[in-house]
């Protein structure tokens, strides 16, 4: 059987009489949402990254100081090593310094704050990231709240989270930073729809309700939150104009839960086994791409959506951290 939106379009090429005709089927049957779009957030990123390039580049022809990124990474987490060396990787691309400090998984916890305490002093550093999770010995929060907060360009810092909360310049968190670059790179109309996010976690989830909900362009949604105790998410998912699924289930978002029309951003990123692949998995988003994707207005893809997006917004933390510096 032809898709709607390929049946729709053969019609469109037939004649005017079959366009009446399907005009009439489409209108009285169930509609179909024919204009589905992708959020490319690697072009997206890729813009923000040579936009990036070229204001290094002038801060070198002004003979001032460049950005410099320290990453942490403690053991070997596969998909925490491939996360970091992206970002390093990005730093490479737009002219930034980067200096990645690894440790063995048994590292102390004191051992961690020591080097924290260290980039802290050091005048070179502007932004200073430990890639999570973090080994069960050790704590996340006293390793975030050891970041000075003026180099936290993950945005991590109960400092910078609060001043989030109140709408005060600070560094946001990447991934709901980059989310929010992205929809006004495709200019994506926010103001008064109703924004679901799925997920409540401190990298994503809460952080991206507060700046869908934010008075700003975008921003100035009705949102809501959706966790593992929300006890209908497929209504509330229904009824969202915006989706964000960020709650790390596989495929969780399915077309029954999703209006036509719905913008669907997809945060997910799961290792899934396939034997076919030579590395030995694929990325999985939270998102059932294919069926969910002939419903939407856009929707993002996996991988090459928030991704992308997320590293671009790290960088552009870095950057300004370094320019309250220059
Ligand atoms: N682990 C997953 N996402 C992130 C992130 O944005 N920053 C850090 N530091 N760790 C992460």
């Amino acid at each position: 059987m032809l898709s709607p939106c390929l049946h729709h379009a053969l019609t469109i090429l037939e004649g005017l009489d079959r366009i009446v005709l399907n005009s009439a089927y489409l209108s009285l049957s169930k509609p179909y949402f024919c204009g589905m779009q992708i959020l490319d957030g690697k072009k997206a990123a890729q813009a923000i990254k040579d936009e990036l390039r070229l204001d290094v580049a002038q801060l070198v022809a002004e003979g001032k100081k460049i950005p410099h990124l320290a990453a942490i990474l403690v053991g070997a987490n596969g998909a925490s090593e491939t996360y970091v060396a992206a970002k390093v990787k990005a730093c490479e691309e737009v002219g930034f310094k980067s200096t990645l400090i690894r440790f063995e998984e048994t590292i102390s916890e004191g051992k961690l704050l020591d080097q924290i305490n260290e980039l802290n002093s050091d005048p070179d550093i502007d932004g200073i990231l430990v890639q999570l999770p973090l080994p069960k010995h050790i704590s996340d929060e006293e390793v975030i709240n050891a970041i000075d907060p003026d180099k936290d360009v993950d945005g991590f810092h109960p400092v910078n989270v609060g001043k989030l909360l109140q709408g005060l310049p600070t560094f946001v968190p990447a991934t709901p930073y980059g989310i929010m670059l992205l929809l006004k790179h495709y200019k994506i109309e926010t103001k008064g729809k109703h924004a679901v996010v799925v997920g409540r976690s401190n990298i994503v989830g809460r952080p991206m309700s507060v700046l869908l909900s934010s008075n700003g362009n975008p921003g100035n949604c009705t949102v809501t939150i959706c966790h593992s105790h929300t006890k209908n998410i497929k209504e509330f998912c229904l009824q969202a104009d915006i989706i964000v699924a960020a709650l790390g289930k596989p495929e969780f978002i399915t077309a029954d839960m999703v209006k036509e029309g719905a913008v669907v951003i997809d945060v997910g990123i799961t290792r899934a086994e396939d034997t076919t692949k030579k590395s030995g998995f694929k990325l999985k988003g939270d998102v059932a791409y294919d069926e969910v994707s002939p419903k939407c207005a856009w929707i993002t893809p996996v991988p090459g959506g928030v991704g992308p997006m997320t590293i671009a917004a790290l960088m552009q933390n870095t950057y300004h951290s370094c320019l309250q510096k220059n």
